[in-house]
């Protein structure tokens, strides 16, 4: 059984381990004053947090304000763990694009050791052979345009069903967040495993595992005080979660074998999941290179972990601005009932006619992106960044949401204006950094077109069914926008909106 230390043995070990960080950290100064190196600027900090109180409950704004106090480079302290924070397009691109190879791995962290399999997924593991070798197998077998354009069927399907709650919802409030969560489970889940999520163990679960990314591991920001984490049993959640979704995807994994064993398979292409074309891939000797059911099941939970949070927040933003806009909501409408001429629902076909409904999804995007700070990256050796010394060992974190801001690059930053994507060139290739949401360079996202094709087929069929409005007559410029960080940043508030039938 754990005993819990006690409070005497506490206080030494923080005592003693204050002493060891003043000593190391001093030593570090005195090494870098010695080499004479140049490091970007740095607010004052306290002793062990560092910075960490700066950040605030949301900390891509937090970090946005102090940027304009110390420039578009900034050297933190998150703990005890040097972080850059970059927020210029200019300090992006330099760190995606030109020295995108020294930034190409991800920071350690032990709690998401045990979640992700000891970093046997796409998104966490460091920079090297197997990390390249499975975003090869990602890009090209599960994420490819072809691949994502097979589970076409699949969001007609799934994006029927939610305009089918829509309508069931009209002359009543309805809360439209469970309904995007529930399209983007299902989807995701469908596409991945074979299933829906749909009143399965596995929705409570992956509730569960997902919120274990946003919970406050104080061992990753100082790394002497781990042991907190245990006592705290934060470790031990993460440990239980991971078991039971661990438990869950083994048996989903077995039932694709034994599918397959029996030849209880269609051999129909689009029947395919991810589990079914990983255990081919698996199969085949040809690759060179050999995986095991670990590497199956933790690139599912990324699949998990990057399709469904992301997807909901970003329908729930774009609704929420066409809500806000009722000039753009009118304008899209009018699109988009030009191209349908009379027919009862939107497909994939007459989405390449829709230039608006394009320009919409970008610039809400511009506004909100998900990942507002992206995923973190750290510096695998020494670089100069916008002049400044950057060691290895610096964790990154780019600030996208404040780039998408930024009155240097954007006219009327504040405003939604999708008719700017309408005259520049932008797209989904990361190669223009003023537009960041799914990063840029070698660890940029690989799930783009997959995303894009479920927003596009369903913020066009709900647009083109229904008008929206408020309850109780609140004005649509009275929309509350506040933001939640979590795994992704949310809407503080539900959305919830009545639905009137267009048609
Ligand atoms: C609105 C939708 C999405 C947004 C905004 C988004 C955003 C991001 C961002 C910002 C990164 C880090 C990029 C970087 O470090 O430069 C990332 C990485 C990743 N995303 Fe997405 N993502 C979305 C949807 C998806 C989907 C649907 C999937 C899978 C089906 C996915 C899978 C991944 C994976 C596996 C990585 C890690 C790639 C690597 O490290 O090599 N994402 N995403």
């Amino acid at each position: 059984m754990e005993t819990i230390p006690s409070f005497q043995t506490i206080l030494f070990t923080l005592f003693s381990s204050l002493i060891f960080i003043i000593y190391i950290r001093n030593k570090w100064i005195s090494y870098y004053s010695n080499k004479n190196i140049n490091l970007p600027p740095s607010p004052n900090r306290l002793p062990i947090i560092g910075h960490l109180h700066k950040l605030g409950s949301n900390p891509h704004r937090s970090l946005e304000a102090l940027s304009r106090q110390h420039g578009p480079v900034m050297l933190l302290h998150l703990g005890s763990i040097p972080t850059l924070v970059a927020s210029s397009s200019e300090a992006a691109e330099q760190i995606m694009k030109t020295h995108d190879i020294s930034f190409a791995s991800r920071p350690y962290s032990a709690i998401l050791d045990i979640l992700l399999y000891g970093f046997k997924d796409l998104a966490f593991a460091p920079n090297g052979e197997y990390w390249r070798q499975l975003r090869s197998i990602v890009a090209s077998q599960l994420l490819s345009s072809a691949q994502v354009k097979s589970f076409k069927n699949v969001r007609q399907e799934e994006i029927g069903l939610m305009i089918g709650m829509f309508e069931k919802s009209c002359g009543s409030v309805v809360d439209v967040t469970p309904l995007f969560d529930s399209l983007a489970e299902n989807i995701v889940c469908r596409v991945s495993i074979g299933r829906t999520c749909d009143g399965l163990v596995l929705t409570k679960i992956l509730r569960k595992y997902l919120t274990m990314f946003t919970r406050l591991s104080v061992g990753s920001y100082i790394p002497w005080l781990s042991w907190v984490d245990r006592v705290s049993g934060l470790m031990g959640q993460a440990e239980e979660v991971t078991k039971k979704l661990d438990e869950f995807l083994e048996d989903v994994i077995k039932e694709h074998v034994n599918k397959k064993s029996t030849g209880d398979s269609d051999g129909n292409d689009e029947a395919k999941d991810f589990i079914d074309i990983l255990l081919n891939v698996q199969k085949d000797k040809t690759t060179g290179f050999s995986f095991g059911t670990n590497t199956i099941k933790a690139l599912i939970t990324d699949i998990f972990g990057g399709g469904i949070d992301n997807t909901s927040t970003n329908l729930e933003w774009m609704l929420s601005e066409l809500i806000r806009n009722p000039r753009v909501m009118k304008k899209l409408q009018k699109e988009i009932t030009e191209v349908a001429q009379g027919r009862s629902i939107i497909t994939e076909e007459d989405l390449d006619k829709m230039q608006y409904l394009k320009a919409v999804i970008k610039e809400s995007m511009r506004l909100h992106p998900p990942l507002p700070l992206l995923l973190p990256r750290i510096a695998t050796q020494d670089v100069k960044i916008m002049g400044y010394d950057v060691p290895s060992g610096t964790q990154v974190l780019v600030n996208a949401w404040k780039i998408g801001r930024d009155s240097r690059l954007w006219e009327e930053p504040k405003e939604f204006k999708p008719e700017r994507f309408l005259t520049n060139s932008i797209n989904y290739k990361g190669h223009h950094f003023e537009w960041i949401p799914f990063g840029a360079g070698r660890r940029s996202c690989p799930g783009v077109l997959f995303s894009v094709a479920i927003f596009e087929l369903a913020i066009a069929n709900i647009v083109y069914k229904f008008d929206m409005a408020l309850p109780n007559g609140v004005n649509h410029e009275d929309l509350d926008m506040s933001e939640k960080f979590g795994i992704t940043v949310h809407r503080k508030f539900p959305l919830l909106v009545t639905a009137t039938p267009r048609f």
